[in-house]
């Protein structure tokens, strides 16, 4: 019984794929360029922000990052090496490449709208 399997698989697999290319070609590709459009709205330095910086940094804790223009620079020298209250990331936490990204998304970012300020 087991050793049918691959022939039905790839039969099925066959199928599918053929199906696609004929009734799907135009409908798939369509699903394919709309995920990846919305994986793309964020960058890898927003969405590391908003895993590791945001809930000190948005909470009172830290103080504001967006809107004062800092270097990038200035962020990674800071995020390797900690300063007072806030932890050092290590390369293995944080990558060069994605602490790059990370200081220039927070270096080039608007200031943000305080939560109190659009809740009046
Ligand atoms: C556990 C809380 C916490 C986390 C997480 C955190 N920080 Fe901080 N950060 C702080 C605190 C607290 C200070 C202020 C330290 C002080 O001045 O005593 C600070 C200061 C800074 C400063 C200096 C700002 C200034 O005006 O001098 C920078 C830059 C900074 N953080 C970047 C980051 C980045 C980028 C991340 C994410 C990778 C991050 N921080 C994650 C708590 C945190």
């Amino acid at each position: 019984m087991a050793y049918h399997r691959p022939a039905i698989q790839g039969f099925t697999c066959h199928a599918l794929r053929t199906a696609r290319l004929l009734t799907l070609a135009g409908l798939g590709s369509l699903c394919l360029s709309t995920g990846a459009a919305a994986e793309q709205a964020k960058t890898l330095g927003q969405k590391t922000y908003e895993k590791t910086c945001i809930y000190c940094h948005e909470a009172g804790i830290g103080p504001e990052l967006k809107g004062r223009q800092l270097p990038p620079e200035f962020f990674a020298i800071i995020v390797r090496s900690g300063l007072r209250a806030m932890p050092a990331f290590p390369q293995t936490h944080i990558s060069d490449a994605t602490l790059k990204e990370l200081g220039q998304y927070l270096s080039t970012s608007p200031a943000r709208v305080p939560a109190s300020a659009t809740s009046k």
